[in-house]
C-alpha cells in the first residue's frame, strides 16, 4: 500500500515523478504529491486528493521544476484522504515519502510536542519528518539525521528523503516493506518496485531488510540494519516484462481475464515438460508429512482449493489459513512439513510474516508468487513462479488461475511421490491439465452471458454463492470479487452448510449462484439447489449442458460450461466468477480497475 518514487534526474523530474506513480498508483489512490529540489536548492511540494490526475491537473497550473525530486502514491491507514495528510510530509529542511506504519507515532508525538514540535496533520508519516528536522536543526547532516531517525521508528517502512538545499541527495530506508534502487547513467532512482522504475532503467538493487541507501547522480552506497557498508547485487530486469496497456481493452480487469488461456499455457509448459513435471529437486514429497497453505484474499482461496487437491490426489494432510490469522495463532507445525505462502504481490505484509513464522518450524518453505523479484520470492526455500505476467486491475483474475495451475502440479507430484498416482494415472491428470487453456478459452466466451445477467444482479443487495468440494472456495472467490468490483454485498457458502442458519436469508430478491460442474458431489448441490428454489431464490446455474439439462428447470438463468477439465474445474468456473463480477460492475458504473478502499499490494497488516 502506499507507492513511493525518487529520482535524482538530469531532467525536469516532476513529469518523471508523475510517470512513474501511473505505474504505482495500484498500490493506493487516495491521494498523490511530489517534492522537488530545483536548481537554486528550494525544496518545494504540490498535493492533490483522489487519483494521480488530480496531481497532474494540479501541476499544470502549479508547476514544480528541479532534477531532484520525491513522490507519493497514498492508501490511508492514518488520517482521511485530505490534501493536508497527502505525502510528501515536510519539516524544515526535510521531505519524506512513506510506505507503511509507525507504530509508535503516538509516542514520538508526545516527545516531539515536548519539544515544542506540534504535527499539523493526522498521519504516522509526519513524525519521521519532525524527528528528522528536528535533527537537521541541531546542526546535523542530512545522513546523520536520518541514521539518528530510523532506530526511533517501529513499525514497517519504506522510505525516501529529500532535503531543501540538496539537489544530488536522496536517502532510502526499508524496514518491512520493499524498496528499490534503479541505476541509470549520471541519474539515480528510487521506488516501491521496479515496475515504477521500468520507463527508465532496467538495473536494479534491492534494499534488505533493516538496509539505508544515501544517493547522489554518481551512485548509491548501501549501508546494513548495523549501519555498515554493504553491496547490493544490480541486477537487470526484463523491461519488456513491465509493459502496462489495456490492449484495446476497456478496463485492465477484461484484458486480464481474457490473457488465462496464454499465461496458462505459459505456466503449464513451464512446469511440464515431454509429459514430466518439472520442478526443482528439492520438491520431493516423499518424507513430507502435512502440508499447510497460507494467503490472504484471492491467494489464500487458492490455497483453500489446492488443499482439496492435495488431500484428494495426493492423501496428504493439509491445512489453510489465511496469513493475518496464522501469523498470531501461533500454530504448531511438524518439522517433517512444507508451508506454501501464495502471495501475487509476494509482498502482502500478513504472507510474509506468516512465512517468518513458519520458516523456523517447518522442513521447508515454497513460494508461489506472480512477481519473481518480491520479497517472499526472495526469501522463501524455494519460490515458483505462477508467470501471470502484470496484473494491474486490484481485483485478482489471471494470478488466481495460474496460482492454481502451479499448486495443481504441486499437488500432482506430491501423488506421483507418495505412490497415490502411477505414470499412467499422472499422465492422464496432466492432459486434463493441458487441454486447461483450450477449456479456459471456450469459458471466455461466455462473457456475453455474463454481461447480460449482470442488470439482474446489479439489482441486488445481496448475493449468494454456492459450491461444494473444490468450488466451495471458487463460490468465496464469486463472492469476494462481487463485493470488490461492485460493492454488492455478496457470500459465498459451502452448499451443504446453508440449512445450518444462512437459508434464512433467501427471498426472491436474493440471486443465488450455484456452481455445479457434473462430479461426485454434483446431485447433492443440485439438491440444496432445489431447497433454495423452494423457497422463491432466483438461481443462476452454473454446469455443464448436461447439468443444466438434468437440473435447470425452474432456474432464473444458467450458463454452461465445458464439461472437461477433471478435477481441475475449479479453475475454469473463476471464470465466470470473474466475467459475472466484472460485467455488474460495468452496470453500476463503479471503477472497475481500481474499486474504492482497496489497493493491490497490501504491506501493511
Ligand atoms: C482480491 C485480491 C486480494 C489479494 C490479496 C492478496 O481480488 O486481489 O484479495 O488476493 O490482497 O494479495 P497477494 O496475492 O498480492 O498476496
Amino acid at each position: 500500500m502506499c507507492g513511493i518514487v525518487g529520482i535524482l534526474g538530469q531532467h525536469e523530474v516532476a513529469p518523471q515523478l508523475v510517470e512513474a506513480l501511473k505505474r504505482l498508483e495500484y498500490r493506493g489512490y487516495d491521494s498523490a504529491g511530489i517534492a522537488t529540489v530545483d536548481d537554486t536548492g528550494t525544496l518545494e511540494r504540490r498535493r492533490a486528493t483522489g487519483k494521480l490526475i488530480n496531481l497532474s491537473d494540479r501541476l499544470v497550473h502549479e508547476p514544480l521544476t528541479g532534477r531532484a525530486g520525491i513522490g507519493h502514491t497514498r492508501w490511508a491507514t492514518h488520517g482521511a484522504a485530505t490534501e493536508g495528510n497527502a505525502h510528501p510530509h515536510r519539516y524544515g529542511a526535510v521531505s519524506v515519502v512513506h510506505n507503511g506504519i509507525i507504530e509508535n507515532y503516538r509516542e514520538l508525538r508526545a516527545e516531539l510536542a515536548e519539544l515544542g514540535l506540534s504535527p499539523q496533520t493526522d498521519t504516522d508519516t509526519e513524525t519521521v519528518a519532525l524527528l528528522t528536522g528536528h535533527y537537521l536543526s541541531q546542526g546535523t547532516s542530512p545522513a546523520e539525521a536520518v541514521r539518528a531517525t530510523l532506530p526511533r521508528l517501529k513499525g514497517a517502512f519504506a522510505l525516501a528523503f529529500l532535503f531543501d538545499g540538496e539537489g544530488d541527495l536522496m536517502i532510502g530506508a526499508r524496514r518491512g516493506s520493499p524498496l528499490a534502487v534503479g541505476h541509470g547513467t549520471d541519474e539515480m532512482y528510487l521506488g516501491s518496485d521496479a515496475i515504477a522504475l521500468a520507463p527508465f532503467t532496467d538495473r536494479i538493487s534491492y534494499l534488505e531488510e533493516g538496509d539505508h541507501v544515501i544517493l547522489n547522480r554518481d551512485g548509491a552506497a548501501f549501508f546494513d540494519a548495523e549501519g555498515r557498508p554493504a553491496n547490493r547485487e544490480v541486477a537487470r530486469i526484463d523491461v519488456g516484462a513491465t509493459a502496462i496497456d489495456k490492449a484495446g481493452h476497456r478496463h485492465f480487469m477484461a484484458k486480464e481475464i481474457a490473457e488465462q488461456p496464454r499465461v496458462l499455457e505459459d505456466v503449464l509448459s513451464h512446469y511440464i515438460k515431454d509429459g514430466r513435471i518439472v520442478l526443482p529437486e528439492a520438491l520431493d514429497f516423499r518424507e513430507v508429512d502435512r502440508i499447510t497453505l497460507v494467503g490472504c484474499g484471492t491467494a489464500s482461496l487458492a490455497g483453500q482449493v489446492a488443499r482439496y487437491w492435495f488431500e484428494q490426489i495426493a492423501g496428504l494432510p493439509c491445512e489453510t489459513d489465511i496469513a493475518s490469522e496464522f501469523r498470531y495463532r501461533e500454530p504448531p507445525l511438524s518439522d517433517k512439513s512444507w508451508a506454501i505462502f501464495v502471495s501475487q504481490s509476494g509482498e502482502t505484509a500478513d504472507t510474509l510474516a506468516a512465512l517468518h513464522y513458519a520458516a523456523p518450524r517447518v522442513a521447508r518453505t515454497i513460494g508461489v508468487v506472480n512477481v519473481g523479484t518480491s520479497a517472499i520470492a526472495r526469501e522463501a526455500d524455494v519460490a515458483l513462479p505462477t508467470l501471470a505476467g502484470i496484473e494491474v486491475c486490484v481485483a485478482s483474475s489471471k494470478a488466481f488461475t495460474c496460482q492454481l495451475a502451479v499448486l495443481a502440479i504441486l499437488a500432482l507430484k506430491a501423488a506421483h511421490d507418495r505412490g497415490r498416482l502411477d505414470d499412467a494415472a499422472l499422465g492422464r491428470h496432466l492432459d486434463d491439465l493441458r487441454a486447461m487453456p483450450a477449456l479456459m478459452s471456450q469459458a471466455l466466451a461466455l462473457s456475453d452471458d455474463c454481461a447480460a445477467l449482470a442488470g439482474w444482479l446489479s439489482e441486488a443487495s445481496d448475493v449468494i454463492y454456492l459450491g461444494r468440494g473444490a468450488l466451495f472456495p471458487v463460490a468465496l472467490e464469486g463472492a469476494l470479487k462481487l463485493k470488490e468490483l461492485s460493492y454488492i454485498h455478496a457470500e459465498g457458502y459451502a452448499s451443504g452448510e446453508l440449512k445450518h442458519g444462512p437459508i434464512a436469508l433467501i427471498d426472491r430478491n436474493v440471486p443465488i449462484v450455484v456452481l455445479a460442474p457434473r462430479d461426485a458431489l454434483f446431485d447433492k448441490t443440485v439438491s440444496n439447489m432445489q431447497e433454495v428454489m423452494a423457497r422463491h431464490g432466483q438461481v443462476l446455474l452454473i454446469s455443464d449442458a448436461e447439468g443444466i439439462a438434468s437440473a435447470g428447470s425452474g432456474t432464473h438463468a444458467s450458463l454452461a460450461m465445458p464439461s472437461e477439465g477433471g478435477v481441475f474445474q475449479a479453475m475454469l468456473y473463476a471464470v465466470p466468477m470473474q466475467y459475472l463480477a466484472y460485467h455488474t460492475a460495468v452496470a453500476k458504473g463503479t471503477d472497475v480497475d481500481q474499486p474504492r478502499n482497496l489497493a493491490k499490494s497490501v504491506t501493511v497488516e
